[in-house]
């Protein structure tokens, strides 16, 4: 099997079994809590009517709070997820918090995904870069939500970089299997290029350990946490 093959069969099989067995917000689980840095960006935008995209947005983690601060202002959120399971369930949490009338879905792999030039004020990636199929075809997705963005609009990526899986058991390290595992410093180098027009707000990397199981094994998935936020 090839590598990304690998990579993506895995990322599928992990989120189809973790949204079987976590509901939205769960207490311990990493949907327990939006993004801080995600929803406190909506501060810096005017959310009168606002358009959000939320790409490989899962379950709703940021997209259901994003949508109850917008509400009252008559915005508006575009979720798009690879899994179709992940949408159904998004569309259930929005009825669930009663933000459903202004949420669009879609199934779709952002890499196919067409953002309409110049349509949002906020587009976020939360965890969901990292896993398209190239250096190339993140460029080409960075490229469209640029250009998709309005002016004094502002995006938000966040996503694992250097990946490494240590196997519990044996604490035999590899690679991560991802789709695109990038060097942390390659990255912020590809997204100031990308963005060397944009004000940037925040960057910055931390390290991080999340226990998976993945490949029948118990694995800890290390790697470091990216975070890049610029204004057009
Ligand atoms: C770790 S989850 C994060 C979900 C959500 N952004 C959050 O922060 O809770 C990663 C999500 O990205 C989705 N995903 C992975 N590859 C994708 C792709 N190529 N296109 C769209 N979504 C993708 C997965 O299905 C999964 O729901």
């Amino acid at each position: 099997m090839n590598r990304f093959i690998q990579a993506r069969t895995e990322e599928v099989k992990y989120h189809e079994d973790f949204y079987a067995h976590h509901i939205l917000f769960e207490p311990g689980s990493w949907l327990s809590k939006p993004v801080k840095i995600v929803l406190d960006m909506l501060d810096e935008l005017d959310l009168d009517h606002i358009h959000v995209l939320d790409l490989g947005c899962g379950v709703g983690r940021n997209s259901i709070p994003i949508a109850q601060r917008i509400k009252p202002h008559n915005g508006r959120i575009t979720c798009v997820d690879l899994l179709p399971m992940a949408v159904n369930q998004l569309v259930t949490n929005s009825r669930k918090y009663d933000v459903h009338e202004l949420i669009v879905s879609e199934a779709a792999d952002v890499e196919a995904y067409d953002i309409p030039d110049n349509s949002y004020e906020y587009i976020v990636a939360c965890s969901c870069l990292e896993h398209v199929s190239s250096v190339e075809a993140f460029r080409m997705v960075v490229s469209r939500m640029i250009e998709g963005t309005k002016n004094q609009g502002i995006n938000a990526i966040l996503m694992s970089t250097e990946n490494l899986d240590v196997d519990i058991e044996t604490g035999k390290v590899s690679n991560g299997i991802i789709e695109l595992n990038m060097k942390t410093a390659d990255t912020f180098s590809l997204l100031h290029e990308l963005y060397r027009d944009w004000d940037i707000l925040v960057e910055k990397s931390v390290s991080q350990s999340i226990h998976e199981r993945k490949y029948e094994k118990e694995i800890d998935f290390r790697s470091n946490w990216l975070t890049f936020l610029a204004r057009k």
